[in-house]
């Protein structure tokens, strides 16, 4: 690939993009700079991954053909307005968290090609799940240079109804938290029942890694997936029918739910 990508901001986000671009070969050291206001972490950056990076924000505007906009929401604002009349052909890349496009635009201006762009923290690892979508300037060249840029740290879907990223927010966004919390109960599960935490701790994670990779390739839906491991009158069926009973399905169900109305919600209220 031949384009320069600049992000502003060198945090947790960034450097897993930054780390799985390379990692990827789709680009080289030489095509990535970073500009951070903490001189500390740039630094740290630059030398890790042996990137370019200047302090100031408008040089790094500069450089770069793709713009990521990877500082916290509440810095989203004053980023925008450092960036604004310097972007030209450039396309702008946010991935902040509850920052829709029409707020982007209306600092920059609804000619400049916006991606948001969705990430969730599994991205450090390579595994994320990003949801992308563009605003009226930005083509389907640039939809799919996004994607193919972040294919680099996970799965990227496109969606064309911005109203649900409330909805992503809520599963992909928050759910690696739901599954941690499903890992910690099963883990002490193991451990009522006379495993040792380590050993309950390696079957819980390998369970769930094996069973999202299944579902991942197989053609079955997850129904018939499960259906498939639940003998009759065996304890499978014996597990599953307690979870039934205690409502395991509406609480996820209720869950996302919750969190969809509270995205709504925060993004009313900023
Ligand atoms: N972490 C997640 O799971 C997740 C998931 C989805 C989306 N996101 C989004 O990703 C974005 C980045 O998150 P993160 O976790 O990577 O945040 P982070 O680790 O705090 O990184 C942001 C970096 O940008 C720097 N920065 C702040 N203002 C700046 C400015 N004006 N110019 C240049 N650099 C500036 C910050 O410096 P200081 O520390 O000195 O302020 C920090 O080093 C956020 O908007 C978040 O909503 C995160």
């Amino acid at each position: 690939m031949e384009k320069t990508i600049s992000f502003i901001g060198a945090g947790k986000m960034a450097e897993a993009i930054i780390s799985g671009l390379l990692s990827s070969k789709k680009l080289t050291n030489a095509q990535i700079i970073i500009s951070d206001k903490y001189d500390k972490r740039r630094i740290e950056i630059e030398e890790t991954y042996n990137v370019r990076s200047t302090p100031d924000n408008a040089a790094c505007v500069k450089e770069g053909d793709v713009v990521f906009i990877a500082v916290k929401p509440q810095d989203v604002e004053g980023v925008l307005e450092q960036c604004k009349g310097k972007l030209g052909q450039k396309l702008v890349v946010s991935i902040a968290a509850g920052v829709d496009i029409a707020f982007i635009e209306s600092i920059l201006d609804k000619q400049t090609r916006i991606i948001r762009v969705m990430p969730n923290i599994s991205v450090t690892v390579g595994e994320g799940m990003s949801v992308i979508i563009k605003n009226n300037s930005a083509d389907a060249t640039d939809i799919n240079l996004l994607k193919e840029l972040l294919s680099s740290v996970g799965d990227v879907i496109e969606l064309k109804n911005e109203g649900l990223f409330h909805a992503v927010t809520a599963l992909s966004g928050s759910g690696p938290a739901y599954v941690f919390m499903f890992l910690e109960a099963l883990s002490d599960a193991g451990v009522r029942m006379g495993l040792s935490r380590e050993i309950s701790n390696r079957l819980a994670i390998q369970t769930v890694i094996g069973a999202g990779k299944m579902a991942k390739e197989s053609e079955l839906s997850f129904a018939t997936l499960r259906e498939a491991v639940t003998s009759p009158a065996g304890t499978t069926a014996e597990a599953l029918a307690v979870l039934e009973s205690k409502s395991i399905r509406s609480a996820i169900v209720e869950a996302v739910k919750a969190a969809t109305l509270k995205s709504k919600e925060m993004s009313t209220r900023s």
